[in-house]
């Protein structure tokens, strides 16, 4: 072999060697993930509230569970393969007394204990909130979600808020198809059913924004209809439904006032509401305080003022089969209605 070949072939050796993953911290990263612990990561094993405690306690149990069988049938073989290698007799009976016991004796304690622990779960999530919760009315649309407040004449779309450490209850209902209802750092999922009203609850223990999702597939779409559960102090919380009575934000600039006449004079007001306007369309989401959504298109896209020009002009591309066709707007007219829309906070 000559020294060349000899270099590559060590080089070669090396790269593997770099290139293999390293076992300990693979595995790490796969319990961090299976755990859910990355930063507000929303997953049902990271939960922030009483409801989505009691499943993760209920998976947790189970996984233990399952990791003990596991082990302890494994072991089971392992002995088995080393005693029929030796030279021991086994007594008349203790087979079937094992088998008594380990398959059939063990599987049914295991088996009625968790059904015991998971009646009393199920019990405690079905526990139907005080009549003097807050409440809040959910509907489901193909694709996007509805969000009002008994007694608050506006309306929001793809976002709950709700006060941090109390019950608030969701009254379910859906306009279409099939949705469900699921916030997996809160609570467990619920069916919307046509022509049914259900109820849920929320309780957050923690102030933070937690992710929820469509969970039921209801058409092309139906991984475009998120929704955000913003939980804050009782204060905060006030102040953001007072604002939800009141008018919407008025323009102040050129461009906005502009924006807002396009937008109620335009097709726009057909379908959506900004309070305080004459647009009082009831088809789409209303707007009166969009600026300041997590998303647009219940989490399709970003809320910029760029996503925001490309859903006005075609939201086709971004979210296609969604109800709003393709505005007739012209261009010299899209800044100011972004510039509007971007203003109502
Ligand atoms: Cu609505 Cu899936």
């Amino acid at each position: 072999m000559d020294a060349t070949a000899a270099t590559t072939s060590s080089e070669a050796r090396t790269a593997r060697r770099r290139r293999r993953p390293r076992p300990v911290p693979s595995a790490l990263a796969g319990l961090l993930l299976l755990a859910g612990c990355a930063g507000d990561a929303p997953s049902a094993l990271n939960p922030a509230g009483s409801g989505a405690s009691r499943v993760a306690g209920l998976w947790w149990l189970l996984f233990w569970i399952s990791v003990a069988v596991f082990v302890e049938v494994m072991a089971l073989l392992t002995w088995a393969l080393v005693f029929r290698r030796g030279d021991v007799r086994i007594r008349h009976g203790q087979p079937l007394r094992f088998v008594t016991v380990a398959g059939a004796g063990l599987p049914f304690v295991i088996l009625v204990a968790v059904y015991g622990v998971g009646l009393r779960d199920l019990a405690a999530l079905g526990d139907a909130p005080g009549p003097e919760a807050l409440t809040v009315e959910v509907t489901g649309h193909k694709w996007w979600w509805e969000v009002r407040y008994p007694g608050a004449s506006g309306a929001t779309a793809n976002e709950i808020h709700i006060p941090v450490g109390e019950r608030v209850k969701v009254r379910l209902r859906t306009d279409d198809v099939l949705h469900s209802f699921w916030v997996p750092q809160l609570m467990p999922k619920t069916d919307l059913i046509a022509g049914e009203t259900r109820e849920t609850w929320l309780r957050a223990e923690r102030a933070g924004s937690y992710r929820g999702q469509c969970a039921e597939y209801c058409g092309t779409q139906h991984a475009h209809m998120a929704f955000m559960v913003i939980a804050q102090p009782r204060a905060g919380f006030d102040a953001w439904l007072a604002r939800l009575n009141a008018p919407a934000r008025q323009p102040t600039t050129e461009a906005e006032h502009r924006g807002q006449q396009a937008f109620v004079q335009g097709t726009c007001a057909a379908c959506h509401t900004v309070r305080g306007t004459d647009a009082q369309g009831r088809v789409g989401p209303d707007l009166s305080s969009v600026g300041s959504r997590w998303s647009i298109g219940a989490g399709a896209v970003p809320n910029d003022a760029g996503h925001l020009g490309g859903w006005i002009a075609n939201s086709q591309t971004v979210k296609p089969g969604n109800a709003m066709p393709p505005q007739p707007v012209y261009a010299a007219q899209l800044p100011d209605l972004i510039a509007y829309l971007r203003s109502l906070e």
